[in-house]
């Protein structure tokens, strides 16, 4: 079967230079986040799920399956993540204590609960402890039947939107199920279980447990749910094939070892594909909390107009785009007990918050051209004085276009309630904003941009920079006396060379210039360097 999205491929597209393989393959690194497991867990999983099936001789649409259900297996899973947290306090804790149990078997379920739910309420008076215990355990089946229904069905809507077909589109509607009938929500049996959903569930199994005791432990724990989880066959060819399987886990390169078990063409997705992919995944990370619905695709707007405003190129406004609808995705990776809470954070909790911009980088570092959209989409916090996060950049070695996504972050979260603070109307917003400029925090010409674009009247103010030159032109001109070349300065101000080439010819052209030594004597000459 031909790559689902590339098969839309319309002739002479423009080339996104992503491949749908590696996009899923860092999507797999956010669900390893949101269901609190060790980085590249998803990876291996798949490489594991994929040597089983070869050795099983399953056919390529089979194969097919296994490859994207292992890494898409919880693109649902930011769903229903603030009830989960209020019953039980630290959800993606809860989730990775979770990975090791046996779903079928009620009691190792419901002692792991029953420990969340008492440190959910430690504080509370002893009587108080005991009914909230026994409400939770009261509520916790249908809790679960509704929550893991809710996943399945999130993450077959976001499957149908980055293009996959109805098979795998199903295996994600069962991705709880299990080969006994003992799985939620649809308690499906036998070979109603996809087969792909049996190897992904068992390969999971494989990957947790020879984390934590190796291989003989991963086996035994095979063998344990053979019959149960998954089909007897399955779990026999693996014990007897485990060697081989699980060989190298720990040692090699997961990413490029994912990449070349990709089945069928290894093609990239168009333009267009790309941009609908991004669109996904704002959507992915959005539903994290109800109050973020939407907020991501709102910066991404704003941001967008905002750098068109500024006389970027169009790649760059495309680039701004989609680092837009990216910014959050680490988001995935704190706490929805954190995002929820609607007293001071602590400390600690502040800590995991700043680690969201990080998280957005790393989900993103591979490849190039997720690299790029990550490292511009992980500065949306920083401020021009340095007191943002995660990396406190401050004033000229914050990018142009980060400033940007900085000022449309700041504005449309203003414009949305928070736990701790209702929505503010878009005047006081704009008002907001304007005085995070006056305090040096966020940057000026940016702020106008996206208050402009946000339908806000900018008052002409007078510039006293000579020749009428922006804030960012100085940034440029400076850089032109510093003896950078074009290409040197689109990477520092993540433009494209296209971009500050036209930049400096409109500088040239207001100094009235024509060399990089008058306009550097203009500099030197007007005190700007
Ligand atoms: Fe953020």
């Amino acid at each position: 079967m031909a790559n689902p999205i590339v098969a839309q491929q319309r002739s002479g597209a423009p080339d996104s230079g992503v491949r749908l393989a590696e996009l899923m393959a860092a999507l797999s690194i956010a669900t390893d986040l949101g269901m609190g497991q060790p980085l590249e867990s998803a990876l291996c999983t798949c490489v594991v799920a994929m040597r089983l099936g070869e050795a099983l001789q399953l056919d390529d649409d089979t194969l097919r399956d296994v490859y994207y259900q292992a890494l898409l297996r919880y693109i649902g899973c930011n769903a229903d993540t603030q009830g989960m947290a209020a019953l039980f306090g630290d959800e993606l804790a809860l989730r990775h204590d979770f990975a090791t149990a046996d779903p079928g078997r009620p009691p190792e379920v419901l002692s792991i609960a029953m420990r969340y739910l008492r440190q959910a309420s430690a504080g509370e008076p002893a009587y108080r402890i005991a009914s909230l215990v026994a409400r939770g355990l009261l509520s916790l089946p249908r809790l679960m039947s509704e929550s893991f229904a809710g996943h399945c069905e999130v993450a077959q809507r976001l499957a149908g939107r980055l293009g996959f077909g109805e098979s795998l589109i199903a295996c994600l509607g069962q991705i709880y199920e299990r080969w006994d009938g003992k799985g939620l929500p649809r308690k499906l049996k036998g070979d109603q279980v996809a087969t792909a959903v049996q190897i992904v569930t068992l390969a999971q199994d494989a990957v947790v447990w020879a984390r934590v005791g190796g291989r003989d432990v991963a086996v035994a724990t095979v063998r344990k749910r053979s019959g149960g989880a998954y089909h007897s066959r399955l779990a026999d060819r693996f014990c007897a094939a485990a060697t081989t399987i699980l060989a190298g886990l720990d040692e090699d390169p997961t990413w490029e070892s994912v990449l070349a078990l990709e089945p069928g063409e290894r093609n990239s997705l168009t333009d267009d594909e790309f941009d609908r992919a991004c669109e996904a995944l704002a959507d992915f990370a959005d539903i994290k909390s109800p109050y973020t619905i939407g907020h991501s695709p709102g910066v991404a707007t704003l941001a967008a107009g905002a750098g068109q405003r500024s006389g970027l190129v169009e790649a760059d406004v495309s680039a701004l785009r989609r680092a837009g609808l990216l910014h959050d995705l680490g988001r995935v990776g704190v706490s929805a007990g954190i995002w929820c809470k609607e007293a001071a954070l602590s400390d600690r909790e502040w800590e995991q918050v700043r680690l969201h911009a990080y998280y957005t980088d790393r989900v993103l570092a591979r490849p190039e051209p997720l690299r790029h959209l990550g490292a511009l989409a992980s500065l949306h916090h920083e401020r021009m004085d340095g007191s943002g996060y995660h990396r406190a950049i401050a004033g000229q070695t914050l990018a142009p276009a980060a400033r940007i996504l900085a000022a449309a972050d700041a504005y449309q979260a203003m414009t949305e309630p928070r736990p701790h603070r209702p929505a503010l109307s878009p005047d006081r917003a704009a008002e907001e904003v304007r005085r995070e400029v006056r305090a040096g925090r966020l940057d000026g010409d940016a702020a106008h941009a996206v208050l402009a674009e946000a339908g806000h009247h900018i008052p002409r103010t007078r510039r006293d920079r000579p020749a009428g030159l922006s804030e960012r032109e100085v940034e440029v001109l400076r850089l032109v006396a510093q003896g950078l070349s074009n290409r040197d300065m689109a990477a520092q101000l993540y433009l494209s060379p296209d971009t500050v080439k036209h930049h400096i010819q409109h500088i040239y052209d207001k100094i009235g210039v024509a060399t990089r030594a008058g306009a550097t004597m203009f500099a030197m000459e007007n005190r700007l360097l």
